[in-house]
């Protein structure tokens, strides 16, 4: 499938999934000369695959009719970073924002999360929503991760593709929801070693 359009799937059904509220959010695939990435503040549901932007690591503009995504940086940084990671999924789902507000990691207490999370799901240390430091910042904990959290602001998944990365982003979400209603039950448990 043409990957403008997957992008615009990929994004309609996470904001379905409640993974966005507003225009929040952004997602990107990695691409020869760059990445596709979604526009700045349009609303998922008038997207369509002509607004998709491709752009160059450094931010130039190879093809588009509109400014990419403000954290197109934070993007760029990740995939120059992480060779093996080739889509980002950055949501500003509920639960896992709340842990993100808190500045707390979500713990490893679910087998969800060694399984496609790589255990627990940590917060990057806050920086200033569309500059380089937020992807610098991501970098510091994604090593081994399948995503993050960042601090005051909202959560990360990566995968080699754009399915990989979506579902990393449920199960950040799903993760974070149930550890919240575990925190009423006295707290999760920490998941053993084996
Ligand atoms: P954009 O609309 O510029 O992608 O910004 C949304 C967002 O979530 C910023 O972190």
């Amino acid at each position: 499938m043409d990957a403008r359009q997957a992008l615009v799937d990929c994004a309609r059904r996470a904001y379905a999934e409640g993974l966005f509220s507003g225009t929040s959010g952004n997602l990107s695939v990695r691409t020869d000369r760059g990445m596709l990435i979604t526009p700045t503040s349009v609303r998922y549901e008038t997207l369509s695959p002509e607004d998709i932007v491709h752009l160059r690591p450094d931010g130039a503009v190879l093809e588009g009719r509109f400014a990419p995504s403000s954290e197109w940086r934070m993007h760029a940084e990740i995939y120059a970073r992480f060779p093996a990671v080739g889509a980002i999924v950055h949501t500003h789902s509920p639960h896992a924002t709340a842990f993100a507000a808190a500045n707390r990691s979500i713990p490893e207490s679910l087998i969800e999360m060694r399984f496609f999370l790589g255990g627990e799901v940590p917060c990057a240390a806050y920086a200033p929503a569309g500059t380089r430091e937020v992807g610098l910042r991501c970098c510091e904990v994604l090593s081994g991760r399948g995503g993050c959290l960042m601090a005051n602001h909202g959560a990360l998944a990566v995968g080699r593709d754009l399915g990989e990365a979506l579902l990393r982003a449920e199960y950040i979400e799903d993760s974070a929801k149930i550890t919240l209603l575990s925190m009423q039950l006295g707290g999760p448990v920490p998941l053993p070693s084996e």
